[in-house]
């Protein structure tokens, strides 16, 4: 078995990659708009993955994504037409501005790096080559394998079984609450990286520790 500090397991949406660059690239377009509808947009996106979750179904990433966006589109009174310019930015999203160091420092350690994500392998292959990141990850873990989407057990699954190491092994960083609950339920050594200054939830699921962002791995 490795040591416990050696798998470093990353959430993509939010955690590496900012879910709110897609609307905000096309501010100019929406308007002022925009903030709310991607809020509305992300919210939806991870509703209909809970829900599909609850009822053991699969539906692809993408699917989900785009069904979320034509409903924030129309809650906020935006043209439906914008759809497909929103959606091809979702695979270019930005990194968050510590991302590339963060990753490097952690390999240059020769620590394992990979990503846990309720995205569809062909959403996840492009937005890490766009974003310069391809040689970092060791593997990239979808859900669709598992499929189901977070915070299903089995999804946290496929990565200690890859590696085959104790979930207690398995460090995993998230922005959202709610997958660190999932994480922690598991048995991983979950990381909260809390972004937005959020209050805490999930008292009986804590995070290992809590993080403004991603720096502090790095050293
Ligand atoms: C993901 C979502 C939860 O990347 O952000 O899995």
């Amino acid at each position: 078995m490795s040591s416990p500090s050696q798998h470093f397991v990353f959430d993509a949406y939010g955690t590496l990659f900012d879910v709110h660059s897609a609307a905000r690239q096309h501010g100019g377009t929406i308007g002022e708009a925009w903030p709310r509808l991607s809020e509305i947009w992300r919210n939806k996106q991870l509703e209909y993955t809970w829900i599909y979750a609850r009822l053991d179904r699969h539906v692809p990433f993408r699917e989900i994504t785009r069904r979320a966006l034509a409903y924030a589109l129309t809650v906020t009174g935006q043209p439906l037409a914008l759809a497909p310019k929103l959606l091809e930015t979702y695979d270019r999203l930005a990194t968050f501005p510590e991302v590339p160091d963060v990753l490097s420092a952690l390999k240059s350690r020769g620590a394992k790096l990979a990503i846990l994500s309720n995205g569809d392998a062909d959403m996840l292959g492009p937005l890490v080559q766009n974003a310069g990141l391809a040689g970092m990850f060791d593997a990239v873990f979808s859900v669709a394998s598992a499929g189901t989407f977070k915070p299903a057990a089995r999804v946290y699954g496929l990565v200690s079984d890859h590696y085959r190491v104790a979930p207690s092994a398995i460090t995993f960083l998230s922005s959202n609450r709610w997958d660190v609950a999932g994480a922690r339920d598991f048995g991983f050594e979950p990381i909260w990286i809390n972004r937005s200054g959020m209050p805490d939830e999930y008292p009986d699921l804590p995070a290992a520790r809590v993080l403004s962002n991603l720096a502090p791995l790095a050293s």
